[in-house]
């Protein structure tokens, strides 16, 4: 049976398929042409960048549709479940990778890293421009989502001596020293905001300018999650008034971004990093991995 690999895994995710047996292509294939060239297959992997919509599953006749990562926007998933086709990912994979880039924005926004590593760079001893740095410990931090990479966040937050309150309206309980809140409650009470929540178009934006509205005055503000779940225009406002102290920002509305954004990204008070989340050598090997195993295990079931 044969295996495309489109969007690239680490080498040891193709090796374990290959050691089990099935044949592997690793190419990237354009995506005006993969519905011409699926039929090959058994079985497709892809990251981000190559979507899976109904043409292409139309096309083929794939027993195992993979994506190396969390998000299944790229796939049409409704579609293959309706065609029996067994959609896979790798939930937790990357979590640890993406709650430690939250951190490192929280930590690197409060004291003004992202500025200074620049400054320096030019020349410049701007010393005294950052005298009024904030510290992590002691601060109430509110989780939006509280699920594989909101608990992981949370418990290095504990370990930074963090007050940690979370929302999730499908989290009833929890084992972590975490309180569980209201929407609203947490935009009151938190002193920084995390975003761990998937983005679903239909929703709209978790935080608009209602919700900013709301929170307290000189909030911080980390988004690793999904581009969409804050909007953009209503954090740049909230950026300029102060309302927000600063933003740790991973994930965008458009990506990669556009002249539009240009205004958030070189914000003074905006850390911004080109969705990095998963991208460390150990989340990355996870990844490739898992869902090689999820898919030999798939193909031979
Ligand atoms: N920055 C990156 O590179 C990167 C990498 C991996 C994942 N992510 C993103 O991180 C997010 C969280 O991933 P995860 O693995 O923790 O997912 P998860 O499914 O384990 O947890 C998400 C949690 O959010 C909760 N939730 C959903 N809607 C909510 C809402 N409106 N308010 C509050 N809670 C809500 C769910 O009940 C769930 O517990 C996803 O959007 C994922 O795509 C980003």
């Amino acid at each position: 049976m044969k295996v495309l690999i489109t969007d690239g895994i680490a080498k040891e995710g193709a090796q374990l398929l290959k050691d089990a047996g099935f044949e592997v292509v690793e190419q990237k294939i354009p995506q005006e042409e993969l519905a011409g060239v699926i039929g090959e297959y058994d079985a497709i992997i892809v990251r981000s960048a190559t979507r899976v919509p109904k043409e292409v599953i139309d096309a083929g006749n794939l027993k195992a549709i993979a994506r190396g990562g969390v998000g299944l926007d790229n796939i049409d998933v409704a579609y293959a479940k309706e065609k029996g086709i067994p959609v896979l990912n790798t939930p937790g994979a990357s979590s640890i990778s993406v709650a430690e880039l939250a951190i490192a924005h929280l930590i690197a926004g409060g004291r003004f890293l992202h500025r200074s590593n620049v400054e320096m760079r030019e020349g410049k001893w701007p010393k005294k421009d950052y005298s009024k740095g904030k510290e992590a410990t002691g601060k109430t931090v509110g989780l939006f989502g509280i699920g594989a990479i909101g608990r992981e966040f949370a418990i290095r937050a504990k370990g930074l001596q963090m007050n940690v309150i979370a929302h999730d309206p499908f989290v009833k309980e929890t084992d972590l020293d975490v309180e569980l809140v209201s929407k609203d409650e947490l935009l009151k009470r938190a002193d920084v905001i995390s975003m761990h929540i998937p983005f679903i178009k239909e929703n709209g934006p978790t935080l608009a300018e209602e919700e900013f509205g709301k929170m307290k005055d000189g909030v911080v503000i980390i988004n690793c999650a999904r581009g969409g779940v804050i909007k953009e225009t209503a954090l740049l406002d909230a950026l300029n008034s102060g309302k927000v102290s600063y933003a740790g920002i991973d994930v965008w509305e458009s990506e990669p971004c556009g002249e539009d954004q240009r205004p958030l990204i070189e914000h003074p008070n905006c850390c911004v990093t080109p969705h990095i989340g998963a991208s460390t050598v150990e989340a990355q090997l996870r990844v490739s991995t898992e869902i090689a195993q999820k898919v030999a295990d798939a193909l031979n079931a």
